[in-house]
């Protein structure tokens, strides 16, 4: 750890290639597994690959990607959670992290306990934490929850507890993951306000974040992560405009599929979307919409299930629904054929969708077809006229009362 607010590098990420060991499903029996060589089987899946950067000090870095592009992978390597398979990360500067919703927590302990576990594992003093305590608590605003074990917490809750502890150890290095969308606006604002302060204190930021207006307003820089390697690293609103203008491109070329994976021993063979019996691509929002999809399986294939993502454009995830959900797990299924899944007066906000469709095994890891981006659909203004967000939840607004003084 070099000193305070120096310039130079505060993170140096050396040509780093991150694996996962993908296992299929377990032999169920001492036959099968014994024909498997007495081992499980298991591919070796690419995160990241040979991922080279610095970031210096001072700097804010967006980090943009599509869902699995190694985002999280990235991050967690970055704080020393994930040990690269290959390269190297030197970290040159005192760094606090927020990753995963709730990581770090004991659900069994009271708030103020985890405050003083966790800004003591990011090394700050006993004396130093009792003397930021109530900032602490005064940043999180959870002084009534503060002596509640954190399990009771909402995620919301969770999140401001996590970033009140990790701006107050006085980090030099920031790594943040997502999670401050869970947060509601107010804290938004008082986490971005953090963040310009820290900033102009010449601090260092590393944000992952689907915004691509976040990434334009408080970085310097933006790196877009595609399918684990880096494919642009520059200016902010160069990277943001032609990561959005391929996700874009990609959705015009109608019905090219992003990627494919899986071992194609049942495969989707085309999706359809329907409002009664008729086939679209766009529908109303309120319509009572089927998601159909076709199936083919030369020979048998144990248990599958099917599972569809929808998410917006941007990569936001807004329901990814399966058949085990719902127990329709048929022990074997051959031949060809469809399932539906129905959804009814759909209450998602006017824009564009993506759809991406899955049939893995029961376990959910070994993937039989794996359709990214199966295809784009638009959901005009019906029922609701919002557009922000991704669903309405259908609200019902009262006409202002007057007289009642504010109260
Ligand atoms: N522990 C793990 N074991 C196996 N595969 C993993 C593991 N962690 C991540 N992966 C895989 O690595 C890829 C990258 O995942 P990662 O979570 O880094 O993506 P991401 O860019 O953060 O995505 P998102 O936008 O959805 O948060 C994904 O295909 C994921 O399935
Ligand atoms: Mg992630």
């Amino acid at each position: 750890m070099t000193d305070h607010h120096s310039a130079g590098s505060a993170l140096t990420v050396d040509n780093v290639t991150k694996t996962f060991r993908i296992h299929h499903e377990r032999a169920s029996s001492l036959k099968q597994y014994i024909a498997a060589g007495g081992r499980n089987h298991y591919e070796e899946f690419v995160a990241l690959r040979n991922v080279s950067f610095s970031v210096d000090a001072g700097e804010a870095v967006g980090i943009i990607g599509h869902n699995g592009s190694g985002k999280s992978t990235l991050l967690k390597c970055m704080a020393q959670i994930l040990t690269p398979n290959e390269g190297h990360i030197e970290v040159h500067k005192k760094m606090a992290a927020l990753l995963e919703l709730g990581a770090g927590f004991h659900q069994e302990l009271s708030g103020r306990d985890n405050v003083f576990l966790n800004a003591s594992i990011l090394g700050m003093g006993r004396k130093e934490i009792a003397a930021r305590f109530d900032e602490i608590v005064d940043f999180s605003g959870l002084h009534e929850f503060i002596d509640t074990p954190v399990k009771t917490y909402s995620s919301g809750m969770y999140v401001r507890l996590a970033f009140a502890v990790a701006i107050n150890v006085d980090p030099e290095l920031l790594l943040i993951d997502e999670i401050l969308a869970v947060g509601d606006v107010t804290f938004q604002q008082k986490c971005m306000e953090k963040f310009v302060d820290f900033r102009t204190q010449g601090r260092t930021l590393v944000l992952v974040t689907h915004d691509g207006n976040t990434v334009r307003e408080f970085c310097d820089r933006a790196i877009w992560l595609d399918r684990g390697v880096i494919r642009r690293d520059g200016d902010p609103a160069d990277v943001v405009d032609e990561y959005t203008e391929t996700m874009l491109g990609a959705e015009a070329s109608e019905g090219a599929e992003g990627s494919r994976r899986g071992d194609g021993r049942i495969k989707i063979t085309r999706t359809e979307l329907l409002v009664g019996d008729v086939p679209v691509d766009r529908f109303r929002n309120g319509d009572d919409v089927t998601v159909r999809l076709h199936y083919e399986a030369p020979a048998p294939v144990q248990k599958p299930v099917f599972s569809i993502t929808i998410s917006s454009l941007a990569g936001a995830v807004v329901t990814e629904p399966s058949t085990r959900d719902v127990g329709m797990v048929p022990d074997t299924l051959v031949g060809s054929g469809h399932v539906d899944v129905r959804f009814d007066a759909v209450p998602l906000v006017a824009s564009r969708y993506v759809l991406h469709t899955e049939i893995t095994g029961w376990g959910r890891q070994h993937v039989y077809d794996h359709v990214q981006n199966a295809q784009t659909f638009d959901v005009i203004a019906g029922e609701t006229k919002e557009i922000h967000g991704l669903v309405t939840l259908r609200p019902t607004w009262s006409p202002p009362i007057n007289g009642t003084g504010g109260r």
